[in-house]
């Protein structure tokens, strides 16, 4: 099925129409800077400029940076406020006048790798890291989805701040960090993932993956940890897998 998989992240809101058996973008990814503030009625002005552009019509699968609860938004960590407690799948809809599918963007992004990339047919316990803006994090086991698990927001001991504040890949931007002072930050934040959680393969996303070679070597973990093979697409490709798969 050809669905269309948004992707609204803190600096760009993308899109694309996706081959969802494929697990493949079937077009050239749009994108468009996040209005900033990120309220929901210019991010929903976004999509349906998405929606338009590919002349679309069909059910639509959004991943967003939130909790999401039966189409409900119920945080807003890199988006304004104003989506919190707000009916955002239902105006989604309404605006754009096609059934919409929402889930958290990790969750979204995860799901992508389990069915299509680097976590097929993976037993255990699997976790996946998108490293961006924040850190989103999504939960298998035994390809059983644990929905809404929101690791970026851990706190490390002393650091007295969300682990995302610590060692996003944004941080490295702002801070200017080195390769390697960031993969020890990470290093910091997976070793914690691991004690807690005992995975048996952590898979790393975002679109700083594709430089994994330069950061994964600091990070010491009993888990394998890989690099996500459908790097910053599998935001959309999930999105619209998601979609195409409750529609
Ligand atoms: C948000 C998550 C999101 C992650 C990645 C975090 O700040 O709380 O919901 O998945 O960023 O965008």
């Amino acid at each position: 099925m050809i669905t269309l998989g948004i992707d609204i992240g803190g600096s760009g809101i993308k899109g694309a129409l996706v081959d969802t058996e494929k697990g493949e973008m079937v077009t050239d990814r749009l994108r468009i800077p996040t209005p900033q503030p990120a309220k929901p009625q210019a991010v929903i002005g976004v999509l349906k400029e998405i929606v338009d552009h590919f002349e679309y019509s069909g059910p639509i699968g959004v991943g967003i940076p939130a909790i999401v609860i039966k189409g409900v938004t119920h945080s807003a960590a890199n988006i304004d406020d104003d989506w919190i407690g707000y009916a955002s799948q239902q105006a989604m809809a309404e605006a754009t006048g096609c059934p919409v599918v929402l889930g958290n963007d990790a969750d979204v992004a995860g799901l992508a790798e389990m069915r299509f990339g680097a976590g097929q047919g993976q037993l255990g316990t699997v976790m996946i890291f998108t490293l961006g803006t924040g850190i989103g994090s999504a939960v298998f086991v035994n390809g059983r989805f644990l929905p809404n698990t929101e690791l970026g927001h851990l706190y490390l001991r002393n650091m007295k701040r969300d682990a995302e504040d610590y060692a996003a890949e944004r941080i490295r931007d702002e801070k200017n960090l080195s390769w390697k002072q960031w993969g020890k930050r990470l290093n910091t934040y997976f070793q914690h993932i691991e004690f807690l959680f005992s995975p048996e393969l952590i898979i790393i996303g975002g679109g700083i993956s594709k430089k994994h070679d330069e950061f994964l070597p600091y990070i010491k973990t009993r888990a394998t940890i890989v690099p996500a093979e459908l790097r910053n697409e599998a935001g959309i490709v999930g999105a619209a897998v998601l979609a195409a798969e409750s529609s």
